[in-house]
C-alpha cells in the first residue's frame, strides 16, 4: 500500500483530516507538552533521533538559532528553554507542522521561537547553530541541496547538529558533507542514532 505525496510527513499540505493531540514529555530534565497531528512527522510524540540530539547536543552559545523542519516543533522549543534568551527560528515545508509547532510553543508559555516557512525567512538572517533531525525521506539529492543552503546561512563560527539513523545513511551524510567543504565531526552515537557536529 503506497502513500500519495500529500500523505507523506513532508507534503505542504497533508491531505489526513486533521486530529490534533497532545502529548507530555520529559527530555532534558525539562517538560515539554508536545502538541501533535496527522501528517506531521511522529503524531505528536517525541522520536528517538529527537531525543538523542536534545539531550546531547551541546547547548548552542549564540543568539540566532534554527531547527530545520521543525515539525511539530519539538527541537524549537527545547532550544527556547535551554536558551530563554536566543531568538529561535523553527521552519517547515509543512504547514500543518507549522500550525502544530505553533501550539507546542502556546502549551509551553513559549515566546522567543518564530516559526516560518523557508521562503519566510529573510536572506540577512544568519544562524549560530543549527539544531535538526533533517528529513531523509525526501531523497538523498533533494536533502543535500536543503543541506547546502541552510548550511551555507551559518555566521562564520557557527555550527549544526544533525541528527541522523546510521541505517538512514549518517556515514555517507558526513563524508559528503566533508567533500563540500565542511568540517564533521561524528559525536554521540546512540541506538543507531547519530549527531554530526558540522562547522564550516
Ligand atoms: C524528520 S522530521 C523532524 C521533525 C521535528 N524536528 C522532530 O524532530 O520531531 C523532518 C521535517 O522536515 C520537514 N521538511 C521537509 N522538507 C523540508 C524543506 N525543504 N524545508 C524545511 N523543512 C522540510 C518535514 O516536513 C518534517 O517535518
Amino acid at each position: 500500500m503506497g502513500m500519495s505525496s500529500s500523505d507523506h510527513y513532508f507534503a505542504e499540505q497533508p491531505a489526513s483530516n486533521t486530529a490534533p493531540t497532545t502529548h507530555p514529555v520529559k527530555v532534558r530534565k525539562m517538560n515539554l507538552m508536545l502538541a501533535g497531528d496527522r501528517g506531521v512527522f511522529n503524531h505528536g510524540d517525541l522520536d528517538w533521533g529527537t531525543r538523542v540530539l536534545i539531550e546531547n547536543a551541546d547547548v548552542p552559545t549564540g543568539g540566532v538559532l534554527l531547527d530545520l523542519g521543525c515539525g511539530g516543533g519539538a527541537i524549537a522549543a527545547a532550544l527556547a528553554m535551554l536558551r530563554p534568551d536566543a531568538d529561535v527560528w523553527a521552519i517547515d515545508v509543512n504547514e500543518r507542522a507549522r500550525e502544530v509547532a505553533r501550539r507546542t510553543m502556546i502549551l509551553n508559555g513559549i515566546t522567543n521561537v518564530r516559526i516560518a516557512s523557508p521562503d519566510e525567512v529573510p536572506e540577512d538572517v544568519r544562524f549560530d547553530a543549527i539544531w535538526s533531525n533533517p528529513p531523509i525521506r525526501i531523497g538523498k539529492s533533494e536533502l543535500h541541496l536543503l543541506l547546502e543552503h541552510w548550511l551555507a546561512r551559518l555566521a562564520p563560527n557557527g555550527s549544526a547538529d544533525l541528527v541522523v539513523h546510521k541505517n538512514l545513511g549518517s556515514d555517507s551524510l558526513a563524508t559528503w558533507l566533508g567533500s563540500v567543504g565542511y568540517r564533521v565531526q561524528r559525536r554521540t552515537s546512540k541506538q543507531g542514532y547519530r549527531i554530526l557536529h558540522v562547522n564550516r
